[in-house]
């Protein structure tokens, strides 16, 4: 099992990953991360941050010649925007000079200001704000790329783009949905210009039309100092039938991706397949048929349940969708309180994002991959790659002949 613990505050000096359970065997470097960090800072909407911050990871345990060993792997990214900061946020005692103007006792509606203030007894709340912030993400995508690297070793790809922002959204989602369905790359490289031609959208939106119309609703967001929210849609390819189980409630697929999914800060909601239009249809409009070809085996036409049923890959491509909230710091802040003085004041304001849904979803891409990882490294040998490799391939003949 991959087990992974991430530390560090968004102006401190760097963001460390502890990863736990990698194989031995796996060719990584840190360009393997590097290439998903870059992904990560792409998106119309984003903060000035992502000019001063060129995320680079350094893997400092873990790795011999390029190669993984099976102990744990770490990793860290510097926080290029820690000279700025090095007074306020140093870990050595500086007595006054870490009381600034940086320091804050308005909470922000919508974030961990206020109940992470009251929890943790923090009167100045940057002390909840730098751990809280979504700067941790870039780690996660650091994990997420290890995983997606054990993946590839099966031929499992998982991508992600923008299905809507604010009430922008792509017209046919659905017909997208089918398209991409049949898509099954045969090789990283098909796969790779994929991605590149959703990358490509400033908004990671394939479809011209709703790219134009979402770059709009971002622009007008940010000229009124509000912010905006949306949905991305996860894809994972070339999954094959038999990754999780429906034997106990904490092992079955979905629910671990879900929970992987929800832990990403502002989703507030996941789906798979159909998701929420599964209320509106009967079940014979909504469960995917079976069939057989003596060619390619078993299959289904549609793919409604997005992949897993009874929370077991069923060989279809695994498609979930999560909405994000708007961002909640705002540059016209809302109502807030002096949690000081209990004076009523606007929310406190800092440099902030209008829109951050094109590199959410990357994260998410990054949290889906370790989930699946797992439910691989579980069906197929944990150890060294090529133990894997072989597990694979029998049980690729096994289904074959089955
Ligand atoms: C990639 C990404 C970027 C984000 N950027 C910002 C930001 O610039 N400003 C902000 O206030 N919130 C941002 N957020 C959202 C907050 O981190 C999140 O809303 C907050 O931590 C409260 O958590 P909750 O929304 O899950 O309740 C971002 C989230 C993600 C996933």
């Amino acid at each position: 099992m991959i087990r992974f613990l991430t530390a560090g505050e968004s102006h401190g000096k760097c963001l460390s990953l502890i990863v736990e359970g990698v194989p031995a065997g796996l060719c990584l470097s840190a360009d393997d991360i590097n290439r998903d960090l870059r992904r990560r800072q792409l998106g119309y909407g984003r903060g000035n941050r992502m000019k001063i911050e060129t995320d680079s990871a350094e893997i400092t345990a873990g790795v011999r010649n390029g190669v993984t060993l099976a102990s744990p792997i770490s990793v860290i990214i510097q926080n290029k925007d820690w000279e700025n900061w090095k007074d306020i946020m140093s870990i050595e005692d500086k007595g006054d000079s870490s009381i600034s103007d940086r320091s804050f006792s308005r909470p922000r509606p919508g974030h961990a200001d206020f109940a992470g203030g009251i929890k943790y007894n923090q009167k100045d709340l940057r002390n909840i704000l730098e751990r809280a912030s979504a700067r941790e993400t870039a780690i996660r995508v650091a994990v997420g790329a290890i995983a997606k690297k054990i993946l590839d070793e099966i031929n499992v790809f998982v991508t992600s783009f923008v299905t809507q922002i604010g009430k922008c959204s792509i017209a046919n989602v659905w017909q997208f949905m089918e398209d991409a369905r049949c898509l099954q790359f045969k090789s990283k490289i098909d796969f790779l210009r994929f991605q590149e031609r959703i990358d490509s959208s400033p908004v990671r939106c394939p479809e011209p039309e709703a790219e134009k119309q979402m770059i709009e609703e971002i622009d007008s967001t940010k000229n009124s100092g509000d912010s905006i929210g949306g949905v991305f849609q996860v894809m994972a390819f070339n999954v094959p039938v038999g990754l999780g189980t429906h034997v106990h409630w904490d092992r079955r697929l979905d629910a671990r991706i879900a929970y992987a999914l929800m832990s990403i800060p502002a989703i507030k909601g996941v789906e798979f397949g159909l998701g929420f239009e599964l209320a509106k249809r009967k079940g014979s409009k909504v469960h995917d048929e079976i069939f057989y070809d003596s060619e390619k085996g078993f299959y289904h036409r549609t793919n409604n349940a997005g992949g897993i049923e009874g929370g077991i890959s069923n060989g279809e491509t695994i498609v979930v969708k999560a909405v994000m909230k708007p961002i909640p710091t705002l540059t016209n802040p809302l109502k807030s309180v002096d949690l000081i003085s209990k004076e009523p004041f606007m929310a406190f304001k800092e440099r902030s994002d209008v829109c951050a849904v094109p590199s959410a979803g990357v994260v998410a891409e990054a949290m889906v991959a370790v989930e699946l990882a797992n439910a691989m490294l579980e069906k197929f040998g944990s150890d060294s790659i090529s133990e894997i490799k072989q597990a694979f391939k029998s049980y690729m003949e096994y289904i074959a002949k089955y």
